[in-house]
Protein backbone atom coordinates (compact mmCIF):
# COMPACT_ATOMS: atom_id res chain seq x y z
CA UNK A 1 0.00 0.00 0.00
CA UNK A 2 0.97 3.62 -1.43
CA UNK A 3 0.05 7.27 -1.72
CA UNK A 4 0.16 9.28 -4.42
CA UNK A 5 -1.25 12.53 -4.39
CA UNK A 6 -1.90 15.41 -7.46
CA UNK A 7 -0.21 18.51 -6.69
CA UNK A 8 -3.16 20.43 -5.06
CA UNK A 9 -2.90 17.83 -2.27
CA UNK A 10 0.67 16.89 -1.61
CA UNK A 11 0.84 18.01 1.83
CA UNK A 12 -2.12 16.27 3.61
CA UNK A 13 -1.22 13.09 1.38
CA UNK A 14 2.72 13.54 2.70
CA UNK A 15 0.61 13.64 6.55
CA UNK A 16 -1.50 10.56 5.71
CA UNK A 17 1.25 8.40 4.94
CA UNK A 18 3.18 9.81 7.86
CA UNK A 19 0.78 8.69 10.04
CA UNK A 20 0.48 5.28 7.97
CA UNK A 21 3.99 4.89 8.10
CA UNK A 22 3.60 3.90 3.95
CA UNK A 23 5.87 5.61 1.17
CA UNK A 24 4.80 8.26 -0.56
CA UNK A 25 5.06 7.97 -4.14
CA UNK A 26 6.85 10.55 -6.25
CA UNK A 27 5.61 12.37 -9.27
CA UNK A 28 6.99 14.34 -11.59
CA UNK A 29 4.71 17.15 -13.26
CA UNK A 30 5.08 18.86 -16.46
CA UNK A 31 2.94 20.86 -18.72
CA UNK A 32 3.22 20.68 -22.79
CA UNK A 33 3.90 24.09 -24.83
CA UNK A 34 0.12 24.46 -25.38
CA UNK A 35 -1.35 23.45 -21.96
CA UNK A 36 -1.35 19.91 -21.46
CA UNK A 37 -0.58 18.34 -18.07
CA UNK A 38 1.99 15.41 -18.27
CA UNK A 39 2.35 13.26 -15.42
CA UNK A 40 5.05 10.12 -14.28
CA UNK A 41 5.08 8.63 -11.19
CA UNK A 42 8.16 7.13 -10.37
CA UNK A 43 6.58 3.96 -8.54
CA UNK A 44 3.65 1.54 -8.96
CA UNK A 45 1.84 -0.45 -6.19
CA UNK A 46 -0.64 -3.28 -6.10
CA UNK A 47 -2.82 -1.25 -3.90
CA UNK A 48 -2.55 2.61 -3.68
CA UNK A 49 -4.30 5.97 -2.28
CA UNK A 50 -4.19 8.10 -4.76
CA UNK A 51 -5.65 11.63 -3.44
CA UNK A 52 -6.33 14.70 -4.76
CA UNK A 53 -8.91 17.66 -3.67
CA UNK A 54 -10.79 19.23 -6.95
CA UNK A 55 -10.56 23.06 -6.34
CA UNK A 56 -9.52 23.90 -9.87
CA UNK A 57 -10.65 22.34 -13.44
CA UNK A 58 -6.43 21.37 -13.66
CA UNK A 59 -7.08 19.50 -10.31
CA UNK A 60 -9.31 17.19 -11.91
CA UNK A 61 -7.58 16.66 -14.79
CA UNK A 62 -4.50 15.83 -12.77
CA UNK A 63 -6.68 13.60 -10.43
CA UNK A 64 -8.36 11.90 -13.36
CA UNK A 65 -4.77 11.24 -15.25
CA UNK A 66 -3.26 9.86 -12.09
CA UNK A 67 -5.85 7.41 -11.86
CA UNK A 68 -5.23 6.46 -15.42
CA UNK A 69 -1.49 6.06 -14.27
CA UNK A 70 -2.58 3.11 -11.79
CA UNK A 71 -5.34 1.77 -13.92
CA UNK A 72 -4.11 -1.84 -12.88
CA UNK A 73 -3.63 -1.22 -9.12
CA UNK A 74 -6.83 -1.76 -6.32
CA UNK A 75 -7.13 2.23 -6.28
CA UNK A 76 -8.42 4.07 -3.17
CA UNK A 77 -9.47 7.31 -4.13
CA UNK A 78 -9.46 10.18 -1.46
CA UNK A 79 -11.13 13.36 -2.55
CA UNK A 80 -10.56 15.62 0.56
CA UNK A 81 -12.57 18.62 -1.03
CA UNK A 82 -14.89 17.40 -3.72
CA UNK A 83 -15.53 20.58 -5.84
CA UNK A 84 -18.81 20.43 -7.71
CA UNK A 85 -20.83 19.31 -4.98
CA UNK A 86 -22.95 22.13 -4.26
CA UNK A 87 -24.15 21.95 -8.08
CA UNK A 88 -26.40 18.90 -6.72
CA UNK A 89 -29.64 20.33 -8.80
CA UNK A 90 -30.72 21.61 -12.24
CA UNK A 91 -32.60 24.67 -11.47
CA UNK A 92 -33.30 25.19 -15.44
CA UNK A 93 -33.56 23.34 -18.51
CA UNK A 94 -30.48 23.19 -20.43
CA UNK A 95 -28.31 23.14 -16.89
CA UNK A 96 -26.09 20.16 -16.35
CA UNK A 97 -26.07 18.50 -12.84
CA UNK A 98 -22.67 19.19 -12.72
CA UNK A 99 -21.79 17.15 -9.58
CA UNK A 100 -23.05 13.85 -10.87
CA UNK A 101 -20.96 14.40 -14.32
CA UNK A 102 -17.85 15.30 -12.02
CA UNK A 103 -18.66 12.46 -9.31
CA UNK A 104 -19.37 10.04 -12.21
CA UNK A 105 -15.80 9.75 -14.27
CA UNK A 106 -13.55 10.31 -10.88
CA UNK A 107 -15.92 7.13 -9.54
CA UNK A 108 -14.75 5.15 -12.55
CA UNK A 109 -12.36 2.18 -11.83
CA UNK A 110 -12.09 3.12 -8.40
CA UNK A 111 -12.50 0.15 -5.85
CA UNK A 112 -14.25 3.02 -3.11
CA UNK A 113 -14.24 6.86 -3.06
CA UNK A 114 -13.58 8.81 0.69
CA UNK A 115 -14.90 12.27 0.98
CA UNK A 116 -14.49 15.03 4.27
CA UNK A 117 -17.96 16.75 5.11
CA UNK A 118 -19.22 16.65 0.90
CA UNK A 119 -21.60 19.66 0.96
CA UNK A 120 -24.49 17.52 -0.31
CA UNK A 121 -24.38 13.55 0.75
CA UNK A 122 -26.44 12.72 -2.01
CA UNK A 123 -23.84 13.14 -4.24
CA UNK A 124 -21.90 10.36 -3.21
CA UNK A 125 -24.23 8.45 -4.88
CA UNK A 126 -22.90 9.41 -8.81
CA UNK A 127 -19.57 8.22 -7.38
CA UNK A 128 -21.28 4.72 -8.61
CA UNK A 129 -18.71 2.92 -6.21
CA UNK A 130 -18.78 2.11 -2.34
CA UNK A 131 -18.14 5.94 -0.68
CA UNK A 132 -17.34 7.12 2.58
CA UNK A 133 -17.82 10.48 3.58
CA UNK A 134 -15.42 11.63 6.80
CA UNK A 135 -16.39 14.24 9.07
CA UNK A 136 -13.90 16.80 10.98
CA UNK A 137 -16.19 17.79 13.61
CA UNK A 138 -14.05 16.35 16.50
CA UNK A 139 -11.08 17.91 15.10
CA UNK A 140 -12.39 20.81 14.52
CA UNK A 141 -13.72 20.69 18.27
CA UNK A 142 -9.88 20.61 19.29
CA UNK A 143 -8.64 23.34 17.07
CA UNK A 144 -11.28 25.90 18.88
CA UNK A 145 -10.31 24.20 22.62
CA UNK A 146 -6.82 25.54 21.84
CA UNK A 147 -8.42 29.45 21.59
CA UNK A 148 -8.83 29.01 25.20
CA UNK A 149 -12.43 31.32 24.48
CA UNK A 150 -14.54 31.68 27.65
CA UNK A 151 -17.59 29.30 26.98
CA UNK A 152 -18.01 30.15 23.68
CA UNK A 153 -21.33 29.97 21.63
CA UNK A 154 -21.01 27.68 18.00
CA UNK A 155 -23.43 29.07 15.55
CA UNK A 156 -23.87 27.60 11.47
CA UNK A 157 -24.98 30.24 9.31
CA UNK A 158 -27.77 28.09 8.17
CA UNK A 159 -29.69 25.54 9.44
CA UNK A 160 -28.29 23.39 7.14
CA UNK A 161 -25.40 23.26 8.73
CA UNK A 162 -26.74 22.86 12.02
CA UNK A 163 -25.42 19.16 12.57
CA UNK A 164 -21.90 19.71 12.29
CA UNK A 165 -22.34 22.77 14.87
CA UNK A 166 -24.21 20.53 17.41
CA UNK A 167 -21.72 17.51 16.68
CA UNK A 168 -18.61 20.52 17.10
CA UNK A 169 -20.07 22.05 20.41
CA UNK A 170 -20.73 18.24 21.25
CA UNK A 171 -17.09 17.57 21.68
CA UNK A 172 -16.17 20.19 23.68
CA UNK A 173 -19.32 20.74 25.71
CA UNK A 174 -20.42 23.91 24.68
CA UNK A 175 -23.91 25.77 23.41
CA UNK A 176 -24.80 25.86 19.73
CA UNK A 177 -27.83 27.46 17.68
CA UNK A 178 -28.30 28.54 13.94
CA UNK A 179 -28.21 32.00 12.33
CA UNK A 180 -31.97 32.96 11.39
CA UNK A 181 -31.86 35.98 8.32
CA UNK A 182 -35.22 38.32 9.08
CA UNK A 183 -35.71 40.32 6.20
CA UNK A 184 -36.52 43.90 7.46
CA UNK A 185 -37.25 46.12 4.36
CA UNK A 186 -36.07 45.24 0.65
CA UNK A 187 -32.55 45.97 1.32
CA UNK A 188 -32.28 45.78 5.17
CA UNK A 189 -31.81 41.94 6.54
CA UNK A 190 -31.03 40.95 9.98
CA UNK A 191 -28.79 38.11 11.20
CA UNK A 192 -29.35 36.36 14.57
CA UNK A 193 -29.15 33.28 16.51
CA UNK A 194 -32.38 31.56 17.06
CA UNK A 195 -32.61 31.35 20.35
CA UNK A 196 -29.18 32.22 21.94
CA UNK A 197 -28.24 35.53 22.66
CA UNK A 198 -24.49 36.03 21.76
CA UNK A 199 -24.39 39.24 24.19
CA UNK A 200 -20.81 39.49 25.83
CA UNK A 201 -19.70 36.03 24.66
CA UNK A 202 -17.16 34.55 22.44
CA UNK A 203 -19.11 33.11 19.35
CA UNK A 204 -17.47 30.78 16.69
CA UNK A 205 -19.02 30.52 13.22
CA UNK A 206 -18.30 27.45 11.33
CA UNK A 207 -19.55 26.31 8.36
CA UNK A 208 -18.02 23.31 5.76
CA UNK A 209 -17.28 25.81 3.12
CA UNK A 210 -16.05 29.29 3.35
CA UNK A 211 -16.03 30.43 -0.04
CA UNK A 212 -15.99 34.51 -0.73
CA UNK A 213 -16.41 35.05 3.03
CA UNK A 214 -19.47 36.91 2.65
CA UNK A 215 -21.67 34.72 4.87
CA UNK A 216 -19.28 34.79 7.92
CA UNK A 217 -18.05 38.27 7.25
CA UNK A 218 -21.66 39.48 7.21
CA UNK A 219 -22.71 37.93 10.07
CA UNK A 220 -19.76 38.41 12.44
CA UNK A 221 -20.52 42.10 11.36
CA UNK A 222 -24.33 41.54 13.18
CA UNK A 223 -22.88 39.54 15.56
CA UNK A 224 -20.75 42.32 16.99
CA UNK A 225 -23.70 44.92 16.67
CA UNK A 226 -25.64 42.87 18.98
CA UNK A 227 -22.88 42.50 21.82
CA UNK A 228 -20.44 39.46 21.00
CA UNK A 229 -17.46 39.78 22.75
CA UNK A 230 -15.12 38.52 19.82
CA UNK A 231 -16.01 36.07 16.93
CA UNK A 232 -13.98 33.70 15.15
CA UNK A 233 -14.72 31.77 12.19
CA UNK A 234 -13.88 27.50 11.69
CA UNK A 235 -14.40 25.73 8.64
CA UNK A 236 -13.35 22.56 6.99
CA UNK A 237 -12.64 22.93 3.34
CA UNK A 238 -10.90 26.85 2.76
CA UNK A 239 -11.52 27.52 -0.65
CA UNK A 240 -10.90 31.17 0.25
CA UNK A 241 -11.78 33.03 -3.17
CA UNK A 242 -11.70 36.06 -4.70
CA UNK A 243 -10.02 37.69 -1.23
CA UNK A 244 -12.17 36.24 1.52
CA UNK A 245 -9.56 35.95 3.68
CA UNK A 246 -8.95 39.44 3.60
CA UNK A 247 -12.96 40.04 3.19
CA UNK A 248 -13.25 37.96 6.93
CA UNK A 249 -10.12 39.62 8.67
CA UNK A 250 -11.63 43.47 7.47
CA UNK A 251 -14.93 42.43 8.97
CA UNK A 252 -13.50 42.07 12.80
CA UNK A 253 -13.21 38.80 12.98
CA UNK A 254 -10.38 37.27 15.35
CA UNK A 255 -9.32 34.51 13.97
CA UNK A 256 -10.04 32.22 10.32
CA UNK A 257 -8.97 28.58 10.91
CA UNK A 258 -9.54 25.62 8.18
CA UNK A 259 -8.63 22.06 7.46
CA UNK A 260 -5.88 20.96 5.01
CA UNK A 261 -8.07 19.27 2.63
CA UNK A 262 -7.26 22.57 0.50
CA UNK A 263 -3.96 24.09 1.97
CA UNK A 264 -3.91 27.49 3.02
CA UNK A 265 -2.09 29.91 5.14
CA UNK A 266 -4.46 29.56 7.48
CA UNK A 267 -5.06 25.32 7.80
CA UNK A 268 -4.38 25.43 11.12
CA UNK A 269 -5.58 21.46 11.47
CA UNK A 270 -4.94 18.17 9.63
CA UNK A 271 -7.68 15.99 8.22
CA UNK A 272 -4.60 13.35 7.99
CA UNK A 273 -5.46 11.38 11.51
CA UNK A 274 -9.27 10.86 11.03
CA UNK A 275 -7.98 9.65 7.39
CA UNK A 276 -6.05 7.54 8.82
CA UNK A 277 -7.94 6.30 11.53
CA UNK A 278 -10.63 5.38 8.73
CA UNK A 279 -7.99 3.39 6.38
CA UNK A 280 -6.72 1.51 9.07
CA UNK A 281 -9.93 0.03 9.94
CA UNK A 282 -10.72 -1.28 6.18
CA UNK A 283 -9.68 -4.14 4.49
CA UNK A 284 -7.04 -3.04 2.34
C1 LIG B 1 -23.27 26.78 1.36
O1 LIG B 1 -24.33 26.21 1.50
C2 LIG B 1 -22.05 26.45 2.15
O2 LIG B 1 -22.32 25.61 3.23
C3 LIG B 1 -21.37 27.70 2.64
O3 LIG B 1 -22.21 28.34 3.58
C4 LIG B 1 -21.10 28.64 1.51
O4 LIG B 1 -20.40 27.98 0.50
C5 LIG B 1 -20.33 29.85 1.98
O5 LIG B 1 -20.16 30.69 0.90
P1 LIG B 1 -19.53 32.12 1.05
O6 LIG B 1 -18.25 31.98 1.81
O7 LIG B 1 -19.34 32.54 -0.38
O8 LIG B 1 -20.52 33.01 1.74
Amino acid sequence: MKVVSTQRSQVLAGRLATAMNIPLIDVRWQKFPDGEIYLRAEESSEQIIIMGSVLTSDDLVELLLLKDAFLSSEITLIIPYMGYARQDKQFNPGEPLSARAVAGILGMNAKRVVTINIHEKTVLDHFGTTTTDLSLSSLMGGRIAELSLDNPLILSPDEGALYLARDIAGSGGWESDYLQKTRLSGELVRIEPKEVSVRSRDVVIIDDIISTGGTQSTAAKMLMEQGAKAVHTICVHGVLATGAYARLLSSGISSVSCSDSIERACSTYSAAPVLSEYLRTIPL
